[in-house]
């Protein structure tokens, strides 16, 4: 069976992504620095899969290292995750954002080609698509970012597309996510964020767990039903499979894809606040703040080229994600 590089794997979506991997008797290698993850990850894909693979404390920007990882495996194929990607941090910080998730990925495909690995799926985000023109958002919807962590990854998209038009025989395939939420069924991983959670259901199942007293509904008079944000979640095993799913069917040589991982299906936060209380089984504390600086009112996938490509859809509820959530919550209060 083929072996999946997993860069940035002991992440939230990677270790995902590794548990559906092993699952299916791909071998696995995982190459993460662990700024944003915890090796207690790497325990728990063991435990829930009963698999060994390897993994390696190796910072992507370091080439050398890097490649070592890539002489002692017969790498396949590569599903490039690690980067930073919290969008507020990006416009405090954003010569690190360019640094290190530009040059990351710039060594990555240095390697790769010194290896003769052609084979790339990468970890882009919807946040591309900036303030949608339309709803829902196809693939073909201008590409128009509004925060340095967006421009990232257009611009790593862009690095990915024009190596397809080299003389090697890269195959690309761009996964552009929406907002991923949930947590494997097991509750034994999930998203586990550093401090105070930006995202909006960490933040929820925190309130719920009492670590934190109150969410904040950043804006409630919005141009949607109920004046809140309206986003497309999407449950992080569905993403997980969405990855499988473009691992199976790689484009042929010196070509590109471009594939949304959505549900298709838009709820705003009061509605996630409601489903999370039904899925938690007790009330959320919430005050009404002002709009957040950057967000917009509506963002929602049109997943159907997944659909028809990959054969490829969200099967999980959103429901489905808020009880895994809280599953996991209540399992790991204090995250890994
Ligand atoms: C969702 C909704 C908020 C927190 C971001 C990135 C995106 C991707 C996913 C990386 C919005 C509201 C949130 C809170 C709130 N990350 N909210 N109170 O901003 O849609 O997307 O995360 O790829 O790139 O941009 O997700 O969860 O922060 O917000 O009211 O405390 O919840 O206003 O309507 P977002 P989010």
């Amino acid at each position: 069976m083929k072996t999946i590089l997993l860069t940035g794997g002991a992440g939230y979506i990677g270790s995902h992504i590794a548990v559906e991997l092993l699952m299916l008797g791909y071998g696995v290698v995982i190459v993460d620095n662990f700024t944003n993850s915890d090796p207690e990850v790497i325990a728990r894909i063991k435990n829930i899969t009963g698999k060994n693979f390897d993994y390696y404390n190796v910072d992507v920007a370091n080439q050398k290292d890097l490649s070592e990882v890539f002489d002692k495996h017969a790498i396949n194929s590569v599903i490039h995750l690690a980067g930073l990607k919290a969008v507020g941090e990006s416009v405090e910080k954003p010569l690190e954002y360019y640094k290190n998730n530009l040059y990351s990925t710039l060594v990555l495909c240095e390697v790769m080609k010194e290896h003769g690995v052609y084979h790339i799926v990468f970890s882009s985000s919807a946040t591309v698509y900036g303030k949608p023109k339309e709803l829902p958002i196809a693939e073909d919807h201008p590409v128009a970012p509004t925060n340095p962590y967006g421009h990232t990854k257009a611009m790593i998209e862009q690095i990915f597309i024009d190596l397809t038009g080299s003389i090697d025989p890269w195959q690309v395939t761009i996964l552009r996510y929406f907002n991923p939420i949930g947590a494997h069924g097991s509750g034994l991983i999930g998203e586990d964020p550093n401090g105070v959670p930006n995202n909006l259901f960490p933040y929820l199942s925190q309130v719920a767990s009492g670590k934190l007293k109150q969410l904040t509904i950043h804006g409630d008079d919005y141009e949607t039903p109920d004046g809140t944000g309206v986003r497309d979640y999407i449950h992080v095993v569905d993403l997980a499979n969405g990855h499988l799913a473009a691992i199976k069917s790689p484009v042929p040589n010196n070509h590109y894809a471009i594939y949304n991982l959505g549900t298709g299906k838009g709820y705003s936060v009061l509605e996630s606040i409601e489903s999370f209380e039904e899925a938690c089984g007790k009330k959320i504390a919430y005050v009404v703040g002002p709009c957040r600086e950057g967000d917009v009112a509506e963002c929602y996938a049109d997943p159907s080229k997944a659909k028809k490509a990959l054969g490829w859809t969200a099967q999980k509820s959103f429901y489905d994600a808020c009880v895994d959530t809280w599953h996991w919550q209540r399992k790991n209060p204090e995250g890994y």
